[in-house]
């Protein structure tokens, strides 16, 4: 029941109060990013075919879409031509798939499932998934270079910021994959740990923050105030997902459950057990959502965001 439609965002009533609807938001968010998306799918005909197959088997296999939503949110803190910030948005997401097929593959956690389906390796071949978790790290970087080729000479200096901040974010995602996997089996300290989830999980959730708020020409101060609450549901997000492989419900993850237990995995449940990551958990996304009061009603949708990655199930 849609009660009043303001800053473009639908809101009903909830106990006597006016309050967006997350949900309807999340899907209307969902529905862009899966459009844009769509429109980089190879579909010729020619050798590789099969690879382009495997890519697009990854890409449009339906994953929250979380990040790019992050790109287009925090954009819309400042400006409302979303338009210039989807190429960005859509190549995040690239890089998030790519390392979504390597991660599953045998030689890291060896995984059969995803989104509910057979994973890449599984579904095509090992060779294939290699190469297409390569062509989307490499198309991820191609739809950057040609937005930039296009840019004109004022906006370039901010998107060559951009560019090197996302290099350096998805350089931080495969370090943080590494030192996961060399921490399988071991006693790990509370800081190492951190340092695993900062990079592998928090790094590219940090960076469409910044990358939103960067692109809309928010101030230093802005991103720097943004940077903050970006950290914190980057580290709540992997803490979660450490959660929720040890109690999700496999139906509704689409992923294994127990899976982190069986390759003895470093996570916040085995470090801290279930309540003590819960815990961690409530604290930082308290932490997230205090960050954003100066931004008023304009941040209700990241502040639901927060509270999103708290709660969610899947
Ligand atoms: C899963 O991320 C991998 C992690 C970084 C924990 P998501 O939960 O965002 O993956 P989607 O929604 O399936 O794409
Ligand atoms: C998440 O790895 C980080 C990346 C994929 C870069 P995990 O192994 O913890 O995530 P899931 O549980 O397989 O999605
Ligand atoms: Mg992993
Ligand atoms: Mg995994």
């Amino acid at each position: 029941m849609v009660e009043y439609i303001s800053h473009d965002r639908i809101y009903i009533s909830y106990k006597g109060d006016y309050r967006m609807d997350f949900k309807t938001e999340l899907k209307k968010y969902q529905k862009i990013v899966e459009d844009e998306l769509a429109k980089y799918i190879r579909k010729n005909q020619c050798l590789e075919a099969r690879l382009n197959e495997s890519m697009e088997y990854s890409l449009m296999a339906g994953g929250k879409r979380l990040r790019p939503i992050l790109v287009i949110s925090t954009y819309q803190l400042f400006k409302n031509d979303i338009e210039k910030c989807m190429p960005y948005a859509v190549a995040v997401e690239m890089i998030h798939n790519f390392s979504l097929i390597h991660d599953d593959l045998p030689g890291i956690d060896n995984d059969d499932f995803r989104h509910g389906k057979l994973t890449n390796h599984k579904m095509f071949n090992e060779a294939t998934a290699i190469l297409a978790g390569d062509g989307l790290l490499n198309n991820a970087y191609m739809v950057i270079s040609e937005n930039l080729s296009k840019t004109n000479s004022e906006e370039l200096q901010t998107k060559i910021k951009v560019f090197n901040e996302f290099s350096n974010a998805v350089d931080r995602l495969i370090a943080g994959e590494y030192v996961d996997t060399e921490f399988e089996g071991k006693q790990i300290s509370e800081q190492d740990l951190e340092y695993i989830h900062k990079n592998k999980t928090s790094a590219l959730l940090r960076l469409c923050v910044r990358m939103g708020a960067m692109l809309a020409n928010a101030s230093d101060n802005e991103v720097e105030k943004l940077t903050t609450y970006a950290e914190k549901i980057g580290l709540a997000f992997q803490i979660k997902d450490d959660i929720l492989s040890e109690e999700g419900d496999e139906k509704i993850l689409g992923k294994p459950v127990g899976n982190d237990k069986e390759l003895g995995k470093c996570t916040y449940v085995s470090k801290y057990g279930l309540e003590g990551a819960k815990n961690i958990l409530d604290k930082i996304t308290k932490e997230a959502i205090e960050t954003l009061e100066p931004y008023g009603e304009k941040a209700e949708f990241l502040k639901e965001m927060a509270l999103y990655i708290q709660n969610r199930n899947k």
